[in-house]
Formats: C-alpha cells, structure tokens, sequence
C-alpha cells in the first residue's frame, strides 16, 4: 500500500524541479517557437519539455503507472495508478509575461483522485493535498473561505476558448454574479484558481470546457480543504471539467442553482 503523504512529498520535489525550469524560460521563447494547436491555444517547447521532466519523474515514483497529460509526450492510458498532469497551466499567461500560471499534478488510484500538487510558481506557493491527508500552501494548513454570503466573495471563472459558442449563457451568469458578489476575476489559470479556493482568497470558481488535467489537482486539494465540488447541474460529472463549481456548501448551492436556471449541456463546448 503507498504512503501518500510520503509519496506527495516526492511529487513536490518534482514540481518545485519544474517549475524552476519554466521560471527560466519566461520571457525567453521566440515567437517562431510559438505552435497555435487550436483557436485560442499556444503552446510552446517550454509546455512540453516540463511534461517530458515530469512524465520522467513521475515514472520512477510508480514504475507501471499509467499517464493522462495535456501536451501528448507520452501515450494515455489508465493503470491502477495513473498521474493527471497539466505541465503549464496558464499558457497564455506564460506566453505573454503575465506571472500567473501553474503546474499541476494529480494521482488517481483506480477510480478516486488520492494526490494533488498545483505549483503556483512565480508566488512561491506550492499547494498540496492527498485523500485523508488535509490541504497545505508551503507546509501550512490550508481552509476555504467559510462565508455564506455573496456579497462577502471574490468569485473566480473562466471562459471557453471556442470561437463560435453561444456566449448567452455565460453573460447571463457574469451579470448575475456581477452584482451580487465583491468581485470577480478570470485570472487564466484553472488550476491556480482552484489553489485559491482551497485557500480562501477566492470563495469559489466555476468554468465550463476544461479537461482533467486542468481541475484534476485542484479536486483534492479542494476537497481536502473543505470545499465541496459539483458540476453545473449540481451533479458530481465535473471530473472530465466540462463544467465544474467548487466553494463551500452554502455558496456551491447558490452558484448550481444559478448555472442550472441559465446553463444547458448543450451550450457547454467541447475542448
Ligand atoms: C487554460 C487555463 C485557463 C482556462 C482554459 C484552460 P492552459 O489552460 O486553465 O484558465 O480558462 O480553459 O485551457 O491551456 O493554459 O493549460
Ligand atoms: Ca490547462
Ligand atoms: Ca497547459
């Protein structure tokens, strides 16, 4: 049986290794070095040597286990312990010298997420958390935000990168939050905003079109600080991120009930 708090310890390790690596490279990659996979989304060599570092790490940790990574340096695929990993969260950001952006990390045993790692590197902050094991920033115990009200709560989101989608729904939603909340920010890093819920400076996030390799870390560190995780229709198929809210559970029933009155599955988009 694996000692997850031991085995964090490692994958933290890990994390601060790469996340030096991408630390170096701001402000260095060329726009030639610059690939526009899809409408919207970049990538760079920066994304996909820090998979290559960690895919490599993550490997001796667990020897057969399995990988789900964004930038496809290795092939998919399911073990009884595979890693969830997201190199560079917040590409965009990275790309355009804005110090916001992540790495994230996650393990998932069978069917449970049982380790969570999200490195937000330019604020030194490494977040952390494994199933059972509490949720900490920098070795410190970490706790979302316990207001119940609205009006007391920085809401963080996010949009779709699609270029046509029907936006109606997520104005309808902004306009909604807009006014009853302090405030809102789309700070461009899923994983980072998920780290900032576990730690209360954010009351809660919600986006659509995400992949598990965006929420998966977050999930645990999440959960293990106390928030509660649903997806937009209150349901718990917010694994995948096609639409994911998390906040404590008086704020998460305010929020469902909002994107359930102006969200259809429909109008989600896929990745
Ligand atoms: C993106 C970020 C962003 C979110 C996008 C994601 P990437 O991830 O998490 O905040 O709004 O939907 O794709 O592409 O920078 O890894
Ligand atoms: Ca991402
Ligand atoms: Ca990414």
């Amino acid at each position: 049986m694996i000692n997850l708090e031991v085995l964090t310890d490692k994958v933290n390790i890990i994390a601060r290794e790469v996340g030096s690596f991408i630390r170096e490279e701001l402000g260095k990659v060329q726009q030639y070095q610059i690939v526009t996979k899809d409408h919207n989304s970049l990538v760079s060599y920066v994304d996909q040597e820090a998979e290559k570092m960690l895919v490599t790490g993550l490997k001796k940790l667990i020897p057969n286990s399995g990988f789900i990574t964004e930038e496809d340096t290795v092939d998919h695929y399911d073990q009884e312990y595979t890693w969830i990993i997201d190199p560079l969260d917040g590409t965009t950001n990275f790309l355009y010298n804005i110090p916001h952006f992540s790495t994230s990390i996650a393990l998932k045993h069978k069917d449970e997420l049982v380790i969570g790692v999200i490195n937000h590197i330019m604020g030194d902050e490494l977040y952390y958390g494994w199933r059972n094991g509490g949720a900490f920033m920098n070795g410190r115990d970490i706790k979302c935000a316990s207001t119940e009200d609205l009006s007391a709560s920085i809401i963080a989101t996010g949009f779709p990168y699609a270029a046509n989608y029907n936006q109606k729904p997520y104005f309808e939603m902004m306009s909604v939050i807009m006014k009853e909340a302090r405030g809102m920010r789309r700070f461009g890093s899923a994983a980072l905003d998920m780290a900032f819920v576990a730690n209360g400076r954010f009351t809660a996030f919600y986006e659509t079109s995400l992949n598990p390799w965006d929420v998966a870390a977050g999930i645990v560190i999440c959960k293990e600080a106390g928030a509660q995780v649903c997806d937009y229709f209150g349901q718990d198929s917010y694994y995948n991120g096609k639409s994911i809210i998390v906040a404590n559970d008086q704020i998460i029933k305010q929020l469902s009930n909002y994107t359930a009155k102006f969200f259809d599955q429909k109008d989600i988009p896929n990745t």
